[in-house]
């Protein structure tokens, strides 16, 4: 949005060549309609199908250019989300957070608003693990998903993804959190394929009357995609034509050069006396840091760049460089880190990149909801590939100094996140007094970002968000 015009482009991932049309509307009223066809170079740059995607929109005289505006593809519920690049964090309007649904607490404190929530949140894609914990065939580990006991394992050069459910008698295949083997219910002996199927059952004819192909019994598969190697899944239902790669957007190219692990990263586990959103929220939040972290000073509005992509977000410190073309560069294997930055990926997952000189740490935090106060904390921590800026002294020193920065890393890694999860408990424990909205300020607004991708997730039980957004 700028100078009383609404930008933007959308693109069908399943019909990369249509053009769409985009409802724009002004304080919920339709302002009129916008025809998404004309060339943008960014998106061609990114791979938006041939580019000609984006649309700029003249708002009517009448609509002020200060109060909400959507936008929408014609006739579908397909809602764009707001503006991809915000060069800082702009200067704080009255009523920010107005946006964020009375609802939004709700979750935090009731049973079955949790179990209802997650059911959604089970279609989204989500992070299930790494692959260097599938790394021989016949590895798997156990995690839940949308509420449900799930495990993922490798067959051969696939990567497959059940829930944890027997379908005989509903005990669970997997009893622990890793292991390796083929998926045999320890309860009746019954024996699934790598397609789900109950290919091995005990005195079959016998008990049941015919062969285990009769019986047609079949595990509950997730939807698997790899990206660099984090390991999403999802449960299938609803709209699943989106891809993972289509779901990161602009997101994908940048995780997939980011988290591309060593064998053995630093695992960080720990559990969280609060709910997942809390902790969620806190990694969006850059203005705690004076009063949770210590730091001396809060930061100017100009020192951070915001970036909003699809259902997901990002901080950018200093302004070296744009969503896009970092995602550029990481596609095109040329990305050389300069800052802190972090990406929030809708729903629980946040990477950040910082330096601890002179090379380049990733941290990947998977916020893991376990019940309406308890979230599974899992991080794993590990130097990216990126190129440092190593002196021939750093060379030298590297075999000896690796040890105590991988040491100091992790210490300073959990000093803050310890910081976040004590003030996500302190506030978990009156959750059930939440009411209203918050008041958001200019360093939160990606809070209120991540609340309108939970009402879109929840409204529509997935993330059918395409790509879109208006600037
Ligand atoms: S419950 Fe799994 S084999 Fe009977
Ligand atoms: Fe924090």
């Amino acid at each position: 949005m700028s100078g009383g015009r609404v930008h933007g482009w959308a693109q069908d991932g399943s019909r990369p060549c249509e053009r769409l049309s985009v409802e724009i509307y002004a304080g919920g009223i339709l302002a009129g309609v916008a025809r998404a066809d004309t060339f943008r170079s960014d998106l061609a740059a990114t791979g938006i199908g041939d580019g000609k995607h984006a649309f700029s929109f003249a708002l009517p005289p009448e609509v002020g250019d200060d109060g909400p505006i959507a936008a929408r593809v014609a006739d579908t519920e397909y809602w764009l989300t707001n503006g991809n690049r915000h060069g800082t964090a702009n200067s704080p309007r009255p009523g920010r957070g107005e946006s964020i649904s009375p609802d939004w607490a709700r979750a935090l404190t009731g049973d079955s608003e949790f179990r209802e929530e997650q059911a959604m949140l089970g279609h989204c894609w989500t992070l299930l693990g790494i692959t260097p914990d599938l790394e021989k065939d016949g590895d798997w580990f156990r995690t839940t998903l949308g509420g449900r006991s799930v495990f993922v394992q490798r067959f051969g050069d696939t990567i497959k993804g059940f829930e944890n459910r027997c379908a005989h008698r509903f005990f669970p295949l997997r009893t622990c959190d890793k292991g390796n083997g083929p998926i045999v219910c320890g309860f009746h002996h019954w024996h699934y394929n790598r397609d789900g199927h109950a290919v091995g059952i005990p005195n079959c004819l016998e008990l049941f009357g015919t062969n285990p192909r009769e019986v047609g019994a079949k595990l509950v598969a997730l939807d698997i995609a790899t990206c660099g190697s984090l390991v999403f899944g999802r449960f299938p239902g609803g709209n699943t034509s989106e891809s993972l790669e289509d779901y990161l957007g602009e997101g994908f190219p940048i995780l997939d050069a980011m988290c591309t692990m060593p064998k053995h990263p630093q695992r960080l586990n720990g559990q969280i006396g609060a709910n997942w959103k809390l902790s969620m929220e806190i990694t969006m939040d850059d203005y705690h840091n004076v009063a949770i972290h210590h730091k001396n000073r809060y930061a100017k509005n100009s020192e951070i760049a915001y970036f909003r992509f699809g259902m997901h977000s990002a901080h950018f410190t200093g302004h070296d460089g744009t969503l896009a073309s970092m995602s550029v560069a990481c596609r095109e294997n040329r990305y050389i880190p300069s800052d802190y930055r972090i990406f929030n990926i809708f729903p629980n997952l946040a990477v950040s990149i910082f330096n601890a000189r002179p090379y380049w740490f990733c941290h990947v935090q998977l916020f893991a909801p376990a019940s309406p106060s308890q979230t599974r904390h899992m991080t794993w921590l590990f130097q990216t590939g990126f190129p440092a800026k190593e002196r021939a002294l750093d060379r030298w020193t590297r075999p000896f100094l690796d040890v105590i920065r991988a040491h100091l890393v992790r210490h300073f890694t959990k000093k803050i996140t310890d910081e976040d999860r004590r003030a996500c408990e302190q506030m978990q424990k009156i959750a059930h007094q939440f009411e209203g909205s918050p008041i958001l300020g200019a360093h939160e607004k990606r809070i209120e970002w991540f609340e309108e991708a939970y009402d879109v997730a929840m409204s529509r039980g997935q993330a059918t968000i395409d790509a879109g957004r208006q600037e």
